[in-house]
């Protein structure tokens, strides 16, 4: 199975409704055709709109930036997958280091929304990363690789084969710093080894994984030409068609 390269956008809590129409309508107009997947991460009211905007644009997709976990009921505030699903989405980002760090948002949690993502037919874009002091304590691929398990590790092959992972070390985001292509490489074939060990060669071969933190037109072809390294979610920069259309033709 082929590994996708993809290119994510992830508004965060940006753009009124006029203005996210206008951004997407020209990532829309200027996209080249390509075979790498261009992913709008946007925040809920702009779902269903944009959805008709790019409609008949195959490869871009859809996220939203998070789910709520249980089906429906009494959770004033919040969105379920099918609410998702039934507006457009393709995929979702989950667990995102924002919502861990401002919503308390841990694995176990994370792990119940990745399961009914799934189970709506949409596909999570999970993160996963380290703080700086786990970095400087030299425990990175110890915390990355218990993220990862919690996560992800009891789910089944085909489950697997539809989740999209997003390593963004906490201390490059929004922060302008960005890890270096060699610090990306390296996390990103320790969690293909992880992937690789629970669920097979295979599907880990075919798992994308992206980079994320202060991807950059000026970065993003060093970055995108590491191994294991097949895109990126991209903060900032994606709220610039012409600086994520750049990004999005880096690879
Ligand atoms: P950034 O954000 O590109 O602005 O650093 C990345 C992210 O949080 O996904």
């Amino acid at each position: 199975m082929e590994r996708k390269l993809i290119a994510a956008g992830n508004w965060k809590m940006n753009m009124d409704y006029n203005e996210g129409r206008d951004l997407a309508q020209a990532v829309a107009s200027g996209l080249q055709p390509s075979d790498v997947l261009v992913i709008m991460g946007t925040p809920y009211v702009h779902l269903k709109n944009i959805s008709g905007i790019i409609k008949d644009i195959s490869n871009i997709k859809l996220a939203a930036q998070n789910c709520h976990q249980e089906e429906n009921g009494a959770y004033t505030g919040e969105i379920s997958a099918a609410m998702l699903k039934s507006c457009g989405v393709d995929f979702v980002i989950l667990g995102h280091s924002e919502r861990r760090e401002y919503f308390g948002e841990a694995d176990e949690l994370i792990a119940k929304k990745i399961d009914i993502v799934l189970k709506y037919g949409m596909q999570p874009i999970y993160c996963c990363g380290e703080k700086l002091e786990v970095r400087e304590a030299g425990k990175h691929e110890e915390l990355v690789g218990e993220q990862v398990k919690t996560a992800l590790y009891h789910l089944t092959k085909e489950q697997m084969q539809r989740v999209v992972i997003a390593y963004e070390p906490v201390w490059a985001i929004g922060t302008g710093k960005t890890a270096t292509p060699q610090q990306a490489q390296d996390m990103h074939e320790y969690i293909r080894s992880l992937i690789r060990k629970k669920f097979g060669q295979e599907v880990a071969d075919a798992t994308t994984i992206l980079y994320g933190g202060s991807v950059k037109p000026d970065n993003a072809q060093e970055l995108f030409s590491q191994p294991d390294v097949d895109g990126g979610l991209v903060g900032g920069a994606s709220l610039k068609a012409k600086d994520f259309l750049a990004i999005a033709s880096s690879f």
